[in-house]
Formats: C-alpha cells, structure tokens, sequence
C-alpha cells in the first residue's frame, strides 16, 4: 500500500526498512498535544479568513476535538506506515469527518506544522524547567538561611583555601541556577515566534492571516521569512545550550555532595531516602542520586553537540535531517527535569556536621590569609612581605605539629617580634569567615540577608 496521505504518484509502497528510517511515530508522538493545537489554530484562521467556510472548520475543529479526547484516553492507534504524528492526526480525521478533513492542511506543510508543534513544545518545556530551576534554588536559598553560620573550609584546588560558611556556599548555587533561568528565559523570547503558515510562492498565496495564528498560539509574532521558519532549529539549540550549563551546575553540586557525603570528608550526611546499599559490602552508604546526577551532563551536552552536528551543513531549507531534532530534545530536557527534581530532593534531605566541618575549616593552616592580612592593616607591612613572614610561622607551626592559633606568641614573635597578643583574634576560622562583611562576603550577617533576598524573590515568581 503506498502512502494514504502522500502516495498519489507512487505505486508501490516503500522497503520495510526505508519505513523503518523514515517513520518518527515512536518518538513523535508526544508532540499531540502541541499538533492539535496548532491544528486549531490553523483552521479557526482558515475559517475566518474564508479560506474554508465556517461550517467546514467547524467540523474540521470538532474532528480534532474528538482525536484529543481518544489521544487522552489512550484508545487512539498510531500507525508507522503514516509515519509521523502529524499524518497519524490528519488520517485519523478523515476516518472521522471524511474527504473535508483533507482542507486542514490548506495553506500550511508538514513542515511549518512540525516546526511549530516543536517551539511549542520546547516553550512549554522552559516553563516547566524554569518551575523547576526556582524551586531548586529555594531550597538551596533555604538550606543557606539556615547554615548562615556554620563554618566550613572555603576550598581552591580542593585545597583548603579560608574559612567561609556553608549558607555562602549553598548561595553561590543559587546565583548559578538563577544565570541559568536567564538563559532559559533569553532563548523563550527569541523562540516566540510563530513558524506557521509561511507563504511559499507569491503566486499561489492564500490570504493567510498569520498574526491570528500566531496570537491564538500565544507567539509574539510571526516569524518574518518563509525559508527561516522551516528551517531554523536555533530555539532547540539554545534550549538544549542552556540546559547542558544548567546540567554543568548540577553536576558540579552532585559531585560536592560525593565528597561531602564520603566518609574521608563526612561534612554532609544523605538519610535513607537519597541513600543506597552495596550488595557486597554493607557498611556503604552511597550517593547514587548525586551521581546519577552528575552523570546526565553527559547526555545532556551530549544532545546539544547531536542537534549541532545534525544542522550544520543543511543547505536550506528543510531537510529530513531535521526530523532528527526530536529525540536529543526529548532526551536532554526530561533528564535535566529528573536531575533538577533530584537534586531538590537530596538538597532538601542533606544534613550538615557541622562540627566536623568546623573542625576541617582549622585544618591546614586556613587562617594564614587572615594572619597576613592582620600584619598589613597592624604592622603596616607590605602584603608581600606579610605573606613571606606568614610562610614561615606557618612552616613553624608545621614543624611543632602544631596549628596557628595554638603557636605561642613568644612563638609566632621568633619570626615577626612585633606581633602581639591580638593576631589570635584572627587566627580561629570561625572569626575568619564572620570578618568577610562586605558585599558578597561570607561572613552569616551577609549571608542571611541574602538568602532572605532570594526568598523572598523566588516566593514572588
Ligand atoms: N516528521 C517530520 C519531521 O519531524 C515532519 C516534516 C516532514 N516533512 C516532509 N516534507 N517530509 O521533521
């Protein structure tokens, strides 16, 4: 049988494998919702532009009606010999309201239809990700709120670097995830343009109203050029650009969690629920959420280079290629949606030692920036030579065994005499990441109001 929607110059039907590469049914299918739609928007337009009469896009409307309710109750039958979901629709409209179902395509193609369907589902998707973005910076906005004060070791290198605060590190995730929103809402601007109806040739126009099309769809505007809109994939592209940096932020929280929750850090402790066993050795506790987590950064970059390397080279404007745009998309934004509900889970669930914590924010020598920093504002010593001098009470105290502040000032004075009893005031970790008062610092004051700030925000959107 060759094909009922398009086979009218051909007389045999196609190679079982040629089907098997051509159809998109398998995936395409998610796009219904958006295809009805669309398809209503469409023939409202054909109606009141009299390009079908009312009686016909009334019942062409009624038709589309009918498939959405099978579509919702699960009782509607895709067929891959009708390859993609957009003949599935229009075949199964016919069957339903006979030879008038075939003016719904009037004035549009395939082609415009898909890309349409598909900005209007990668719009949808941003919404339902940028959802997801704020709720995960709420609980990290949270999570800061309430250890604004807990000391922990600020680290460069994943070497102990100084002293900050947990609620500043849960905020530096908060600022990410909030450039990510950005991202996301810069591309839905650009994407907002309707695709639909394009005229092709001057000299077969309809007189399309595009504007209606595109304002029934919630579009801005219709897109300006014929051959750009079936063409452009650029909205995908930058959703799926956004969503690999957004997936690079998480997996850069998920790989902390790792660490924190291992036990040679043991800062952070996930519960059961975010926790799982080993088979073998049953003591373990492990952190495969975070690390799954960390792990879809690879399909999601990875969907963006697919998408990428399908486009490129694609003379205009449409080729098949471009069905190929689906399943990266598909892919990458239900991983970053499961990464990002995750990682609000295991947020939510982590707890903090803070001791432990405490303890490592001593370690290593965390104060010896303090200590340098004391000796220029008190001693008025060069911050170089301050950082000399810090060297070598630091290579002190390491060969006594000892930390800074437990170093005795007759001590710290065989190198610098002119240090005196108040440098100790610098010298625990705790003062240290309170100090750090100005504008973006760690000290809890800072970190408080922040958190408040972003609350307060985020409750607002
Ligand atoms: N399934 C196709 C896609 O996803 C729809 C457009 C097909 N157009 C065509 N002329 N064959 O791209």
């Amino acid at each position: 049988m060759t094909n009922t929607m398009w086979g009218g110059r051909f007389a045999a039907s196609p190679a079982e494998i040629m089907e098997e590469i051509n159809a998109s049914i398998d995936f395409d299918k998610r796009l219904w919702r958006h295809d009805i739609l669309a398809s209503k928007a469409h023939v409202a337009m054909l109606g009141a532009t009299g390009i079908v009469t009312p009686g016909e896009a009334d019942q062409i409307s009624g038709g589309l009606d009918t498939i959405q309710a099978e579509m919702e109750a699960g009782t509607f039958t895709f067929t891959r010999a009708l390859e993609d979901i957009h003949l599935n629709i229009e075949s199964r409209l016919a069957e339903l309201i006979g030879p008038v179902a075939g003016k719904l395509h009037t004035a549009r193609s395939r082609n415009d239809q898909v890309a349409t369907d598909f900005r209007l589902y990668v719009r949808d998707e941003i919404e339902t990700i940028d959802a997801g973005l704020a709720q995960l910076q709420l609980g990290l906005a949270a999570k800061a709120l309430e250890e604004a004060a807990t000391v922990m070791p600020g680290f460069t290198h994943l070497q102990t670097a100084q002293p900050s605060t947990f609620g500043h590190h849960c905020l530096a995730y908060v600022e990410m995830f909030g450039r990510d929103r950005g991202r996301f809402e810069d591309a839905a601007k650009r994407l907002n343009e309707s695709p639909l109806a394009p005229p092709r040739s001057p000299a077969r126009a309809f007189p399309s109203d595009r504007d209606m099309t595109a304002k029934a769809l919630g579009f801005a505007r219709p897109t300006a050029n014929s051959l750009d809109a079936v063409s452009d994939r650029d909205f995908a592209l930058e959703a799926l650009a956004a969503a690999s940096i957004a997936a690079m932020h998480l997996s850069r929280l998920a790989e902390e969690i790792v660490l924190w929750t291992s036990p040679q850090f043991g800062f952070a402790r996930l519960t059961d629920a975010f926790s799982t066993g080993s088979s073998i050795m049953p003591q373990k506790r492990n952190p495969d959420a975070a690390e799954l987590v960390r792990a879809k950064t690879g399909r999601i970059a990875g969907a963006f280079q697919a998408l990428l390397m399908v486009m490129k080279g694609l003379p205009l404007a449409y080729a098949k290629d471009m069905q190929e745009d689906k399943e990266p998309v598909f892919d990458a934004l239900d991983a970053l949606k499961l990464g990002l509900a995750a990682m609000t889970g295991m947020v939510g669930d982590l707890t903090v030692d803070a001791k432990a914590m405490k303890r490592a924010a001593g370690h290593e020598y965390s104060t010896a920036t303090d200590l340098a920093d004391w000796l220029v504002q008190t001693l008025n010593i060069p911050f170089r030579e301050a950082h000399h001098i810090t060297g070598r009470i630091v290579a002190l105290a390491e060969s006594k065994g000892s930390d800074l502040k437990r170093l005795s000032l007759a001590e710290i004075q065989s190198v610098e005499p002119r240090v005196t009893e108040g440098v100790y005031a610098v010298l625990d970790p705790a003062s240290s990441a309170k100090s750090r008062k100005s504008q973006g610092g760690t000290a809890p004051a800072n970190v408080r109001r922040e958190a408040k700030r972003w609350i307060k925000r985020l409750e607002k959107d």
